[in-house]
C-alpha cells in the first residue's frame, strides 16, 4: 500500500502538534510596547512605524463619550492616517457586535484596526481583526486557534486588570447560541500595546480593586501552572510584588500617576504571564459563576482566589513561599509551609482591605447549583494549567467554603 506525500505532511505535522518539548516553551508578545504618562501622544509615530495607513478605532460607548479617545484620535489624525471610528461596545462583545464591526472593517478598507476601553473593547477589536466575514458559529474557533490576520492589531487599555492588550486570547458570546467562546490563537497578541495611565485616572475605585484583583489572580495562576515557563515566572512575580504596593493606593487615591502607571505595568506583566502559561482552578470556577450570576469578574477571582490557593499548597507550596517574598511577608525564620501560609493570608486580607466580598454568601450565592457548577468548571479550558488535580466533589466541597467564608484548617 503506497501513501502520498499529503498523507505523509499530514502524519508530520499532527506529530509535530501533539509533541511538546520537555520543558520547552515558546513566549509571545506584542511587537511594540509604549508606557508613560500622556505616552497616547506618541501613537501617530508608533503607528507609521507600524506601516498603517487607515485606522478603525473600536472603542467603549461610555469611553468614547468620556473623551477618552480624544487624544489618540488627535494623534492619529496629526500623522496624516485615515481614521474611521466604531464607538458602539457596550457590555460584553458579542458575535453580532463583531459582525457590525467587521462591516465597518470592510467598508472602510482599514488597515489596521485598534482598541480603546477596558477588556470588552479590547477583546472586540482582537475579534474584529481576526475573524474577518466568517458567519458560522464561533465555536469553530475554539480547537485549532487563529493564526494569522490581514491587519495590523493594537490595544490602549483604560483599566488594568485583563491584560487583552498583551494575550491570544479573546472571549466573545455566540448571540445564536448563547454561551461564552473563548477565540484563541497567536494572531490575537496586538501588534501594539500602549500603556497611559493618564487615561485611567478616573476609573472608579471598585472597579479599580476588582480589575487589580484580576492581575493578582492572573499573577498568581500563571506562576503556579502546570504549563508555567521562566519568563511567565518572572513576569508574574514582578507583577505581584509591584501590586501589593500600588494597588491599595490606587484604589484609595485614585489620581495617583505613579501607582496607576504601576498597576498597568503589573496587569501587562501578569496578561504576558498568564497569556504564556495558562490559569488555573481560580479562573476555571469564576468564569461558571460569572456567567450564571453575572458577577463581575474580578469580584469573582477575588473571592475565589485565597480558598483556591489553600486547596493547591498540597502542590505548589514551595512556590506559594516564593510568592510570599513577592508579597513582603516572607521572614528568615519562617519555614516554607509558613511562608506558604502568610502567602494565602495576605491575599485575603488585601481582598478585605480593598472592600472587595469575602464569601459567596457575601453576593447571595447559595449551596443550590455547586454540582452543575462544579461540572461546568470541570470543563474549563483553564482548569488544564491548575497544578492541583481536582474532582468535582472537590470543587463542591472547597465551593461549600467559600460560601461560608471559612479557610480551611491551618488557614483562619
Ligand atoms: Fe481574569
Amino acid at each position: 500500500m503506497s501513501v502520498s506525500s499529503n498523507e505523509i505532511a499530514s502524519i508530520v505535522q499532527q506529530t509535530l502538534q501533539q509533541y511538546r518539548p520537555y520543558r520547552g516553551f515558546t513566549f509571545r508578545s506584542p511587537a511594540i510596547t509604549v508606557t508613560g504618562g500622556h505616552c497616547v501622544n506618541q501613537l501617530g509615530d508608533i503607528l507609521l512605524e507600524l506601516g498603517a495607513t487607515h485606522v478603525l478605532l473600536v472603542a467603549d460607548k461610555m469611553v468614547y463619550q468620556l473623551g477618552l479617545t480624544t487624544g489618540s484620535e488627535n494623534a492619529i489624525r496629526l500623522a496624516g492616517l485615515k481614521l474611521t471610528l466604531f464607538t458602539g461596545v457596550e457590555g460584553e462583545p458579542d458575535s453580532r457586535l463583531i459582525a457590525r464591526g467587521q462591516a465597518v472593517l470592510s467598508t472602510s478598507k482599514a488597515d489596521f484596526v485598534l482598541g480603546i476601553g477596558g477588556g470588552s473593547a479590547l477583546d472586540a477589536a482582537k475579534a474584529i481583526a481576526v475573524i474577518g466575514d466568517y458567519q458560522g458559529p464561533l465555536t469553530a474557533f475554539k480547537v485549532g486557534g487563529i493564526a494569522s490576520r490581514q491587519v495590523g492589531l493594537g490595544a490602549i487599555p483604560t483599566t488594568a486588570g485583563t491584560g487583552s492588550e498583551v494575550t491570544d486570547i479573546t472571549v466573545i458570546k455566540d448571540a445564536e447560541l448563547d454561551i461564552k467562546v473563548p477565540v484563541k490563537g497567536p494572531a490575537l497578541v496586538p501588534d501594539l500595546a500602549l500603556l497611559d495611565p493618564a487615561l485611567m485616572l478616573g476609573v472608579p475605585a471598585g472597579i479599580t480593586a476588582a480589575t487589580g484583583v484580576d492581575t493578582l489572580t492572573h499573577a498568581v495562576e500563571a506562576y503556579v501552572s502546570r504549563q508555567t515557563n521562566p519568563l511567565s515566572k518572572a513576569y508574574a512575580y514582578h507583577a505581584i510584588e509591584a501590586l501589593i504596593k500600588a494597588l491599595p493606593v490606587a484604589v484609595g487615591y485614585g489620581q495617583d500617576m505613579d501607582k496607576r502607571y504601576d498597576m498597568a505595568v503589573a496587569a501587562y506583566k501578569a496578561g504576558l504571564a498568564f497569556s504564556n502559561a495558562g490559569l488555573g482552578l481560580t479562573h476555571a470556577i469564576a468564569h461558571q459563576i460569572g456567567a450564571r450570576y453575572h458577577l463581575p469578574h474580578g469580584v469573582a477571582n477575588a473571592i475565589l482566589l485565597p480558598y483556591v490557593m489553600a486547596f493547591n499548597a498540597l502542590s505548589c507550596e514551595a512556590d506559594y513561599a516564593e510568592i510570599a517574598n513577592a508579597l513582603g511577608v516572607s521572614r528568615e525564620a519562617m519555614t516554607q509551609r509558613d511562608r506558604c501560609r502568610a502567602a494565602i493570608l495576605t491575599v485575603r486580607q488585601l481582598v478585605v482591605d480593598l472592600g472587595l466580598p469575602t464569601s459567596l454568601a457575601d453576593v447571595g450565592i447559595t449551596e443550590q447549583d455547586l454540582a452543575l457548577l462544579a461540572e461546568q468548571a470541570m470543563q474549563d479550558i483553564c482548569l488544564q494549567g491548575n497544578p492541583r488535580q481536582v474532582t468535582p466533589v472537590q470543587i463542591v466541597e472547597l465551593l461549600k467554603q467559600v460560601i461560608a467564608g471559612q479557610l480551611p484548617e491551618g488557614y483562619c
